[in-house]
C-alpha cells in the first residue's frame, strides 16, 4: 500500500520504517530539512536500537523515501499518517498547531480519497478539528466533494524499544466513524494492519473519541503507578522498609502485575509529563478536576528533587567546593532523549548550590550538552561547572560522591573497588535502585537508594 507519514520524529520514523519493512511503499515528510538530509545521507537523527538497520534496508529496497516536498507527500499515500509533535502549550493543553498545519496541507493538495490517521497523541475531539481543517482547505479550492475520513490510531511504543514495540504490539487501537467514508477507511486500515493480526487479532476497533481517550488513559495509568510507588518509597525510607521487597510482594498478585512499579527519581520523557497535564487540562475544560492525576504530577515534581535532597542531607546546603559524578543523563536507558529528564533537575540543584559535576551517559552526551547549555542560558558560568566525562570511571575521579540517574545496563555491575578508589568518599546516591543495600554495606559503601533505607 502507498503510505505517507507526516513528521519524521521518533514515532513517524519508526512507523514509516516498520510499515516499509512489511512491504508498503512509504513516503516520509518532514519540515526539518536537516533531518531529511541526515536520513537521505544514510544516517538517522535519533538513537533507537535496531532502527538504523530497518531504515537502511528499506531505503535500499526503494520502499522508504524522505522528503520536504509537501505536494508530493500528499499525492503519494492513500493513507496519510499525522505523526507530528503535540508539545504542551502554556496552559498544559496539547498544542495542536503542527497537527492542524499538517491537516491543512492535506486539504490544500489532495486529489482523490484519503484516509487521514491521527497517530500523534491528541486530545479527545481532535479528529473533528482535523476534519474541519481539511474540509476548509478543500472548500477554498471548490473541491468539497473530494472524500476523506479521519481515523484515530494512537501509538503505544516506548523509546529504546520502539521497533520491537511497533512490530509486536500488545494491541492496536483504531477509532473510525460509521459514515461511508469511515467504512472505507476501516477497510484500508484493516488491510494495512493485517500482518500484525495473523496469529491472533490485536486490533480494537472503536469510535474515534474512545480511541483518542484510550491513549491518554494508558499513559495516565502508567504514570499513576509510578508516582504511587514513588510516594510509597519515600514513606518506606521513613519507616525502615524496602520498597523493592514491597514491589515483589504486591507485583506477584496478578491483579496488580509487576510492570511499571519501579520507584526511582521520577518519570521523564516527552510523553508522561505532557500527557498527564493535557488530560488534566481536557478535564478542566469540561469542569472536572482530575484529583488523582493532579497528585501524580505533584508527586513526580517532588520525586525529581529526591536525589538532590538526599545529597543536601548528607553534604549540607552549601555544596561549594564539592564535586559529584553523575551516571546517566537520558530520561531512560537506550535513548539519547533528554526531554524532561530527571538528570536535568539534579544537575541544576547541585550546580546552583555551588558544586561542580562530572557527568557521563553512554549515548546522550551530545544531546545533554546541548540541552544543559540551554538550561543554564541565564548564567553561562554555571554551565562551566559541568564537565562531560569520557567514560563512567573518568566521571568519578576526585568526586565526593556518585549519583545514578538512569539505569543503563553498563552501570549495573561496576568494579566497586575501583569506584571506591576513585571517589573521595565511598558514597552512592542511587536514583534507580540498581544495587543491593546489603552488598553495598559489605563493600564499605555508604548507599542511599529510593525507599531502601532498611539497612542504611
Ligand atoms: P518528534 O518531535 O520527535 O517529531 C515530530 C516531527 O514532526 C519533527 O521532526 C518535526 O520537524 C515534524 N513536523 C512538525 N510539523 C510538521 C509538518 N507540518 N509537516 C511535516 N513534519 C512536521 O515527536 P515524537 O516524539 O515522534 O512524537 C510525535 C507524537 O507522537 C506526539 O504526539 C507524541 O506524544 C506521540 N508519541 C510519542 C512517542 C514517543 O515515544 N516519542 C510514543 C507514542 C506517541
Ligand atoms: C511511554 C509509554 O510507556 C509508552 O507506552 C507510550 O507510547 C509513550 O510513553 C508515549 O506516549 O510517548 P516512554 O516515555 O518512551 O514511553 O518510556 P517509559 O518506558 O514509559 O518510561 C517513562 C519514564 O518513566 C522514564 O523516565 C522511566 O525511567 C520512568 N519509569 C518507568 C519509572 O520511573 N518506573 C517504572 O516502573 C517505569
Amino acid at each position: 500500500m502507498k503510505i505517507t507519514i507526516i513528521g519524521t520524529g521518533y514515532v513517524g520514523l519508526v512507523t514509516g520504517a516498520c510499515l516499509a519493512e512489511l512491504g508498503n511503499d512509504v513516503f516520509c515528510l518532514d519540515v526539518d530539512q536537516s533531518k531529511v538530509d541526515i536520513l537521505n545521507n544514510g544516517g538517522i537523527p535519533i538513537h533507537e536500537p535496531g532502527l538504523e538497520d530497518v531504515v537502511a534496508r528499506n531505503r535500499a529496497a526503494g520502499r522508504l523515501q524522505f522528503s520536504t516536498d509537501i505536494a508530493a507527500s500528499v499525492a503519494h499515500g492513500e493513507i496519510q499518517f499525522i505523526a507530528v509533535g503535540t508539545p504542551p502549550d502554556e496552559d498544559g493543553s496539547a498544542d495542536l498547531q503542527y497537527v492542524l498545519a499538517a491537516a491543512r496541507n492535506i486539504g490544500r493538495y489532495m486529489d482523490g480519497f484519503k484516509v487521514v490517521v491521527d497517530k500523534s497523541t491528541v486530545p479527545v475531539g481532535t479528529a473533528d478539528r482535523v476534519t474541519a481543517a481539511i474540509a476548509d482547505e478543500l472548500a477554498k479550492r471548490g473541491k468539497s466533494g473530494a472524500g476523506f475520513s479521519v481515523v484515530s490510531n494512537p501509538e503505544f511504543l516506548k523509546e529504546g524499544a520502539a521497533v520491537e514495540d511497533f512490530m509486536r504490539p500488545d494491541r492496536i487501537v483504531i477509532g473510525h466513524d460509521q459514515t461511508p467514508e469511515g467504512q472505507r477507511a476501516y477497510a484500508l486500515m484493516k488491510k494495512l494492519y493485517a500482518p500484525f493480526n495473523r496469529n491472533h487479532e490485536r486490533t480494537f476497533w472503536m469510535d474515534v473519541r474512545s480511541a483518542e481517550f484510550t491513549k491518554y488513559a494508558a499513559n495516565a495509568m502508567l504514570a499513576t503507578r509510578i508516582s504511587f510507588m514513588n510516594e510509597l518509597a519515600n514513606l518506606a525510607d521513613k519507616v525502615g522498609a524496602d520498597i523493592e521487597a514491597v514491589r515483589h510482594g504486591i507485583g506477584s498478585d496478578p491483579r496488580i502485575g509487576h510492570s511499571f512499579l519501579y520507584a526511582g527519581c521520577g518519570y521523564g520523557g516527552s510523553c508522561f509529563p505532557k500527557d498527564v497535564q493535557a488530560l488534566e487540562r481536557t478535564a478542566r475544560d469540561y469542569d472536572q478536576d482530575l484529583l488523582i492525576l493532579r497528585a501524580v504530577e505533584q508527586v513526580n515534581d517532588f520525586q525529581k528533587h529526591v536525589l538532590g535532597k538526599k545529597v543536601v542531607k548528607r553534604f549540607g546546603d552549601d555544596l561549594s567546593g564539592k564535586r559529584f559524578a553523575i551516571w546517566g543523563l537520558a530520561f531512560k536507558p537506550n535513548t539519547d532523549d533528554m526531554r524532561e529528564a530527571s538528570s536535568r533537575v539534579l544537575v541544576d540543584e547541585l550546580v546552583r548550590r555551588g558544586a561542580t559535576v562530572s557527568v557521563y551517559d553512554p549515548v546522550a552526551m551530545k544531546e545533554a550538552e546541548r540541552v544543559l547549555k540551554l538550561d543554564f542560558a541565564d548564567d553561562a558560568k554555571l554551565f562551566e561547572r559541568i564537565s562531560f566525562a569520557a567514560n563512567p570511571m573518568a566521571a568519578l575521579e576526585g568526586a565526593d560522591a556518585l549519583a545514578i540517574v538512569t539505569e543503563w545496563k553498563a552501570f549495573r555491575s561496576p568494579d566497586f573497588d575501583r569506584v571506591k578508589a576513585a571517589l573521595k568518599n565511598p558514597v552512592i546516591f542511587d536514583g534507580r535502585n540498581l544495587f543491593e543495600p546489603q552488598v553495598m554495606a559489605d563493600s564499605g559503601i555508604e548507599y542511599y537508594g529510593i525507599g531502601r533505607s532498611i539497612l542504611t
